[in-house]
C-alpha cells in the first residue's frame, strides 16, 4: 500500500531520526570505548564498561530495531519496494546484519560489566579493545547505509526489472553484477573482520 505524501513525510522523518540517531549513539559508544582504553582514572575506566550494557539496552538496541522497522515501512509504503533496488537491499542487509551482531554482542557487554564490577580484577585487565573495534565497524556500516539512503544509486534487481516489465540489457546486466559483487564483497569483508577480531582474542578478560 503506497503512503499518502503527508504520511510518507512523517514516516521518513521517523526513519531518518531513528537510523541517523543510531549512528550518533554509536559515536558516543566509540567515545566511551576510547575513554576506557586511554583514561588513567580507575573509577572512570570501570564506570565506562559498567555503563555500556545498560546504555546499549536503552539506546543502541531500540534505535537499531526502529531503524530496521521504519526502513521496511518506508520501502513497502513507497514505490521503492523492499527487493526492487539494489541500494534498498544493501541497506536491509547492512541494518539486519548490524542489528543481529548487536544482539549477540549484548552478552559481551554483560561480561565486560561483570569484569569491571569485580574489585579483585586489576584495572589494567578491565580495559578491552573489543567495543572500540566493533563501534568503528558499525560506524562504517551505518555511514554506508546513510550514503545509500541519500544518493539512492540506480540499479534494479532482476525482481525490480520484472515488475517494470524490462528485459535485462547487457550493460544493465554488468551494472547489476557490479552491485551484487560490491554487496557480497562488503558482507564478506565485514565477516572476515569480525572473525579476525574474535580470533585475535579481543574478548573480555576472564578472571
Ligand atoms: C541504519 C541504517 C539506515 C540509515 C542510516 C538510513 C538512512 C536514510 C536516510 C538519511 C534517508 C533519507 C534520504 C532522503 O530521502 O533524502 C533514508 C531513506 C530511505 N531509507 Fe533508509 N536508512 C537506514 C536503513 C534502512 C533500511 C533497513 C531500509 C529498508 C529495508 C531503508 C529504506 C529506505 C527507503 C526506501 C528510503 C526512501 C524513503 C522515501 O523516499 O520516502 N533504510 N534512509
Amino acid at each position: 500500500m503506497i503512503m499518502t505524501p503527508g504520511v510518507r513525510r512523517f514516516a521518513l522523518t521517523t526513519h531518518v531520526t531513528a537510523s541517523v540517531g543510531w549512528l550518533g549513539a554509536v559515536v558516543v559508544f566509540l567515545a566511551h570505548a576510547a575513554i576506557g582504553l586511554t583514561n588513567q582514572n580507575p573509577q572512570i575506566v570501570r564506570g565506562v564498561y559498567l555503563v555500556m550494557e545498560p546504555a546499549a539496552w536503552v539506546a543502541l538496541l531500540p534505535l537499531a530495531v526502529a531503524a530496521l522497522l521504519t526502513g521496511v515501512v518506508q520501502s513497502l509504503g513507497t514505490t521503492w519496494g523492499l527487493f526492487r533496488h539494489y541500494w534498498v537491499v544493501c541497506k536491509l542487509l547492512i541494518t539486519a546484519g548490524a542489528t543481529a551482531i548487536l544482539l549477540i554482542y549484548m552478552e559481551t557487554f554483560r561480561q565486560m560489566a561483570a569484569v569491571a564490577a569485580d574489585p579483585r580484577v586489576d584495572v589494567a585487565a578491565v580495559g578491552n579493545p573489543s567495543p572500540a573495534l566493533h563501534a568503528v565497524l558499525a560506524l562504517a556500516a551505518l555511514l554506508i547505509a546513510t550514503v545509500l539512503g541519500i544518493c539512492k544509486p540506480a540499479g534494479l534487481t532482476p525482481y525490480g526489472r520484472r515488475i517494470r516489465g524490462e528485459s535485462l540489457q547487457p550493460e544493465r546486466r554488468s551494472a547489476a553484477a557490479t552491485w551484487l559483487y560490491a554487496t557480497a564483497g562488503l558482507a564478506i569483508l565485514a565477516m572476515l573482520m569480525l572473525i579476525a577480531v574474535h580470533l585475535t582474542g579481543h574478548r573480555p578478560p576472564s578472571h
